[in-house]
């Protein structure tokens, strides 16, 4: 199965594609966020979903964990849904991580519709299937693999996200540009802000996570590249959650970037210079982002992640558009990376 993806400007196709699915029931589920600003504007786009019927749950990664998933399964039980339903899914990552993982094990697997409403969850975590909770202390280590049958991706849910949560999704964005090939990033460092807010880059940034995930959804090769960047943005993200300015997911993969550019430098040769082209367009776009944080202050985070089990593993730039996956990073390497940051 594939999730068909339909955007601003396709809504009757959409509605054509759900009417040949012959739901019993359509339910909708947002967050306290999302309800308020973005379900007045998917019944206006959508008529047919203004009767129905909706789950609100709190906000927040603080809340995707278990009890809200009790919750909602409860919520499902009242409403006695069947297994031909569908649930409809208005708000960013984590609320479709949660929404995702819930309707993976309802009645073994009820149908999903996301309609990401942040920049992030529209070029990222709408796509792949991968839905997760918090279990433990520890992020998404709790999940399924549930590909949502549709996506819909219209831009004008990003105008009432707070600007910060809005331009963290650039971090994906570029992530992705870099993976995919020098002309796209080249065409990337030189937009504008609001240029990544349009459907076609966001639509651009979508396919290709898209393509990837095609050919390997159970992450079993290929898409581990995706994995690009991620290993220091984990542990820096998770990091900074201990302390007083915590950084969004995306503002970490932004220094992810710069960081594993610097071990493909040290580990590929990858050329120097795409490492300044990095840092002076880092500056343009995002002059206020700094975080500081060295080697000891994220090392016990990175000995946690699951794929550093022997040894440091990431996925690393060869050349722009050639990842190479599970390179083995030693401590002597990441100690030298720390001293060119
Ligand atoms: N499954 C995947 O493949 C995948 C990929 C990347 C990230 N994720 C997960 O996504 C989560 C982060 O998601 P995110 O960055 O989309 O943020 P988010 O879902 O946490 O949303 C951030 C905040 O913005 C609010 N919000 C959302 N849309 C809004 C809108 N249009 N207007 C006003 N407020 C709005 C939310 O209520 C929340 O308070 C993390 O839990 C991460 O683990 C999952």
């Amino acid at each position: 199965m594939k999730t068909s993806f339909f955007y601003a400007n396709e809504e009757s196709e959409l509605q054509v594609y759900l009417a040949s699915k012959n739901y019993q029931q359509i339910v909708c589920i947002a967050d306290a966020h999302t309800n308020g600003f973005c379900m007045p504007i998917v019944k206006k786009i959508f008529p047919f979903l203004q009767t129905t019927t909706q789950i609100i749950i709190p906000e927040g990664e603080q809340n995707k964990n278990i009890s809200t998933c009790i919750y909602v399964w409860h919520e499902m039980e009242k409403m006695q849904l069947e297994k031909n339903t569908l649930l409809i899914c208005v708000g960013g990552g984590t609320l479709s991580d949660l929404a995702g993982f819930v309707a993976s094990t309802y009645k073994r697997g009820i149908d999903t519709m996301l309609i990401p409403t942040t920049l992030l969850s529209m070029v990222d975590a709408c796509i792949g299937g991968k839905t997760a909770i918090d279990f433990s202390g520890n992020k998404n280590n709790i999940g399924t693999y549930h590909l949502p049958i549709a996506c819909y991706l219209n831009p004008i849910f990003l105008h009432t996200l707070p600007i910060r949560i809005l331009q963290s999704g650039i971090g994906e964005m570029m992530k992705h540009a870099l993976l995919c090939s020098t002309d796209r990033w080249h065409t990337y460092r030189t937009l504008k802000i609001e240029d990544f807010y349009s459907i076609e880059k966001i639509r651009e940034s979508l396919v290709f996570k898209n393509n990837i995930v095609e050919q390997d959804l159970h992450d079993l090769s290929l898409r581990q590249s995706l994995n690009f960047a991620h290993s220091i943005a984990h542990a820096i993200e998770s990091y900074s959650l201990q302390g007083s300015t915590p950084l969004y997911h995306g503002e970490a993969v932004l220094l992810g970037i710069r960081h594993e550019l610097i071990l493909s430098h040290i580990i590929f040769q990858l050329p120097q210079f795409i490492i300044s082209d990095y840092e002076q367009w880092l500056q343009q776009c995002f002059p206020e982002l700094h975080f500081n944080y060295n080697l000891a202050d994220i090392q016990s985070f990175l000995q946690q992640d699951k794929k550093n089990r022997d040894g440091y593993r990431m996925s690393l730039l060869k050349e722009i558009g050639v990842c190479e996956t599970q390179v083995r990073v030693s401590e002597a390497q990441l100690q030298e990376s720390f001293k060119l940051l």
